[in-house]
């Protein structure tokens, strides 16, 4: 358990290149966010993913990593049917998708989900705080905790998905005070994202990290690239060079041998087939 030893580093990843870059440079858990929807697929939501697309985001992501663990992030209306149907979407993160566990969004209303779940012999991570999946029709993108009574609630929320077994657990877009007291609280690892700097570890949005993201940019997000510039350079040269007819260049360019460019040639003046 790292917990209180060092801070667990944590990323999303949706496919081959960058979880291999993210295993790569030593990242303990990739997460096979819902976001995939919203930064992949140019949803304006998390909402519109299908179990589906998360399962062939994560196989593809398996395929690049060695050492991290890897989290499926269950997607909206994979475990609010019934319990049979969370179950076996669950296990197919990990027999199909290659996942190392899944994670759920919400509070004390999903304990019984997650101890199903955990019953079934699948590690859970828990995500409570800001819930993108019900943000809309529920409480909001709003920052979390502000309040004493909403800061005892997502306490409360934060102690029932421990108690229902769930190995971590996400705090999203929390006031630093609360998310330091769930972290005090809990034996399990908390991992923060927009929740200050006292949680046991941090995840951040790859392609927000990244600056591959533009439509907006929360507060608690920090750019450590700007690859949308980068990208965008590169394909203004590939095209001005293509037009203009200095790419490609001999450099990468293939060539017949000199003999046989001879013959060849003869062979196309005697018109010999
Ligand atoms: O889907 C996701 O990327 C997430 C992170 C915001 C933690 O749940």
């Amino acid at each position: 358990m790292m917990k209180g030893k060092r801070k667990i580093t944590m990323v999303t990843a949706y496919d081959y290149p960058t979880a291999l870059l993210a295993d790569k440079a030593g990242i303990d858990i990739i997460l096979v966010g819902d976001t995939c929807s919203m930064v992949v697929l140019g949803y304006d939501s998390t909402l519109p993913i299908t179990m589906d697309e998360m399962i062939y985001h994560c196989k593809a992501v398996k395929r690049g990593v060695k050492h991290a663990l890897i989290v499926g992030d269950m997607p909206f209306m994979s475990f609010n049917v019934s319990k049979e149907d969370t179950i076996r979407n669950a296990g197919r993160f990990i027999k199909e998708g290659g996942c190392d566990a899944v994670k759920l969004e919400g509070g004390i209303i999903i304990k019984d989900t997650i101890k199903a779940i955990v019953d079934a012999g699948i590690p859970v991570m828990g995500h409570v705080g800001l819930a993108p999946q019900t943000a809309t029709f529920l409480s909001g993108y709003r920052v979390k905790g502000k309040e004493a009574i909403e800061a005892m609630k997502i306490i409360k929320d934060a102690k029932a998905i421990e108690a229902s077994g769930a190995f971590s657990i996400i705090l999203e877009s929390l006031t630093s005070e609360v998310a330091r007291i769930i972290t005090h609280e809990l034996s399990i690892p908390t991992i923060g994202i927009g929740a200050g700097p006292d949680c046991d570890g941090q995840v951040l949005v790859l392609h927000d990290l990244l600056g591959l993201f533009d439509k907006f940019t929360p507060k608690f997000v920090k750019r450590y690239a700007n690859l949308s510039e980068e990208i965008f350079k590169a394909l203004e040269t590939y095209k001005d060079e293509v037009q203009k007819g200095i790419f490609p260049d001999d450099q990468h360019s293939y060539h017949m041998d000199k003999a046989e460019f001879d013959k060849l040639q003869k062979k196309l003046k005697g018109n010999v087939k």
